[in-house]
């Protein structure tokens, strides 16, 4: 492992290590008028110097960091995901160009693949542009948009990890990961690197350490910032 890696380490029943300072910020996700996601806006940069802990039970207080919360919230952060590659579990939608790939496991819930129409019967019916975006736009790369020669059809994103906010909900969602940083998990594997994927800090997933859109759930309505009274 090179000395200036990129990437992060999950701690068992505890944070998120993150090594290589990468950028870590805050974006929200855009919507119309009609609450449909259009978009990504910037919002706060942090400060990171060296190695950080960031929140993955939900319960800091001074989110996204770590301030030990879950020693004392009997967090269970056991992870449940898969190490297969994410192609082994994605249907293929076929077009008449391209292919979209849907792997369902990994979804949460930026609902930027019904922006208008829905991403699957717009790859479909051979709406490529907007299909395209749709596939794209998805944090939790839950869809890969393929090319007519099977080739990836991916957004250039440098490193960064994007704690997502959803003001259309008034909700917090995940940590998402860009640009192919490498995440470890507790007992010392690495998951599949990926261009997109997004990492649960509400401490409710089901496919831990991925977010899977528990921190919609009516039960859950997760809330990273109540610091800031969002
Ligand atoms: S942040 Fe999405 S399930 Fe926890």
């Amino acid at each position: 492992m090179s000395a200036q890696e990129i990437y992060i380490k999950v701690v068992q029943d505890g944070p998120y290590m993150v090594y290589g300072d990468p950028k870590i910020m805050e974006q929200i996700i855009v919507t119309d008028e009609k609450r449909i996601s259009v978009g990504y806006e910037d919002g706060e940069l942090y400060e990171s110097n060296g190695v950080v802990a960031l929140c993955r039970c939900g319960n800091s207080e001074n989110a996204p960091f770590c301030d030990g919360a879950h020693k004392h919230s009997n967090f269970n952060g056991t992870e449940y995901a898969s190490f297969e590659p994410f192609i082994n579990g994605a249907d293929a939608i076929e077009g008449p160009r391209l292919t979209l790939l849907d792997n369902s496991d990994f979804c949460a819930y930026g609902r930027f693949c019904d922006a208008g129409e829905r991403v699957w019967k717009l790859t479909q019916l051979g709406h490529d542009e907007l299909a395209t975006r749709e596939a794209c736009d998805c944090p939790a790369g839950r869809l890969v948009m393929l090319d007519e020669n099977d080739t990836p059809i991916e957004p250039s994103f440098e490193p960064t990890l994007a704690m997502l906010e959803d003001t259309a909900l008034k909700i917090s969602g995940p940590i998402w990961v860009k640009g192919g940083v490498r995440v470890e998990s507790a007992d010392g594997r690495s998951y599949e690197v990926r261009n997109r994927q997004t990492l649960c800090r509400c401490g409710q997933s089901e496919n831990k350490p991925f977010c899977n859109g528990a921190h919609a759930a009516p039960s859950v309505r997760y809330k990273a910032n109540k610091r800031k009274g969002i």
